[in-house]
């Protein structure tokens, strides 16, 4: 198939287009890079052997995407392409809900134009809002407690009165739980802030001492050691879920909502003493208060997947260590930016 990903320079946009490919698929990549860089499309076509086509452009920009849909003879779309930073959307609502909501909007209005109405969009296990049991399947109650969660929310309610309002529509909307790691080449990955908000690319920089130590936030949750937990996915299990979802979609139609996760939740600290496994090093902690808005647990039901989609994730939390830190050690000594 030819198949757009917007937001496909990002950290899932650019996996998932190396899963594709391989997978005999034709990408192309719409992509503004206001959060990426251009030099990840030399790094992708290193990976690939062949240049992956691009256009530098905003989603928001309906006629531009109604020409990549026409031009490039697109027939499904992944939605990747959004702003994913819950405290910064505190601060900007508006830019979020324009971004992410006009920005799919926008989208739609274009693949309708086209008459193509195959999608896969990312979405996220934010949507549930604090879990009333777990693990969280998909039928668990949604309630998004912040401006990012609520623009993810109001997509998936537009995406399921498009699909009632016409039956052709094949979507697929992914809940991603806690994506981390990166390719096994070690030049894409996670691009890191210069002080990251994630846990696992806070370890790692820790571990290649570039920070003094991890703030852990909070020791009192009534978890197996009192430390968050989560259900990481490597990300490569992740875009290889997209691939599952694409072939679904190929043949079911309407909104088909999926959770992607291990099923299994680790802690802070288990993931600390991973990181030190793999890596040799010992990471400082301190213990803090506990970070707003986060909740104890979230980790997911993922038989709705395993079945419908025949797809589990399959590598192991060493494997996110280790790929995360072979990336982190890349991105600064080679100057991948
Ligand atoms: P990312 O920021 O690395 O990638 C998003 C890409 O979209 C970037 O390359 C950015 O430049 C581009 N982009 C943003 N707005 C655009 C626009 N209007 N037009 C064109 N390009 C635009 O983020 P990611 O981690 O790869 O996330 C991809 C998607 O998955 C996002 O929608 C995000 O909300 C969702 N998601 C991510 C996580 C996570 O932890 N990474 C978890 C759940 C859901
Ligand atoms: N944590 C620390 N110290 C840190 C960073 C994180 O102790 O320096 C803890 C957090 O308190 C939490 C756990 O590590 O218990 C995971 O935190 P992350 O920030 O890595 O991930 P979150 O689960 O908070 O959020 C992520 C994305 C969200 C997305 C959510 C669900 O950042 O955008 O997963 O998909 F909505």
């Amino acid at each position: 198939m030819n198949i757009l990903l917007t937001g496909g320079a990002g950290y899932i946009g650019s996996h998932a287009a190396v899963v594709l490919t391989e997978a005999g698929h034709q990408v192309v990549i719409l992509d503004n890079f206001c959060n990426s860089q251009l030099s990840v499309l030399e790094r992708l076509a290193k990976i690939l052997g062949k240049p992956v086509p691009f256009v530098e452009g905003d989603t928001r920009d309906t006629e531009l995407v109604r020409k990549i849909l026409k031009n490039y003879k697109i027939d499904a779309v992944m939605h990747f392409a959004g702003l994913k930073a819950v405290g910064q959307s505190v601060q900007k609502p508006i830019d979020y809900f324009d971004n992410n909501v006009a920005g799919t909007i926008s989208l739609l209005q274009a693949m309708r134009a086209n008459n193509i109405k195959m999608l896969v969009f990312s979405s996220s296990a934010t949507v549930y809002g604090a879990p009333q049991y777990l693990p969280l399947d998909e039928n668990h109650p949604t309630q998004a407690i912040n401006p990012y969660g609520r623009s993810k929310l109001h997509i998936e309610e537009i995406l399921s009165d498009i699909e009632a309002s016409d039956s052709n529509w094949h979507i697929a909307c992914l809940r991603y739980f806690n994506p981390v790691g990166a390719h096994e080449s070690g030049i894409i990955g996670e691009n890191p802030n210069d002080t990251p908000n994630n846990l696992m690319p806070y370890i790692a920089q820790v571990a290649l001492g570039r920070l003094p130590y991890l703030n852990v936030y909070g020791n009192d949750y009534d978890t197996l050691d009192g430390t968050g937990v989560r259900d990481f996915i490597h990300v490569m299990d992740l875009a290889e879920g997209h691939l599952a979802a694409l072939s679904f979609i190929n043949q079911k139609s309407g909104l088909n909502i999926f959770n992607l996760g291990t099923g299994k939740g680790s802690s802070v600290l288990e993931m600390v003493k991973a990181f030190e496994g793999v890596s040799g090093k010992s990471i400082p902690l301190r213990v803090t208060n506990r970070r707003t808005g986060d909740v104890a647990a979230c980790y997911a039901r993922v038989d709705k997947s395993s079945t419908d989609l025949s797809w589990k994730a399959t590598r192991t939390i060493q494997e996110m260590c280790s790929s995360t830190l072979n990336f982190q050690k890349n991105y600064k000594c080679n100057n991948l930016s």
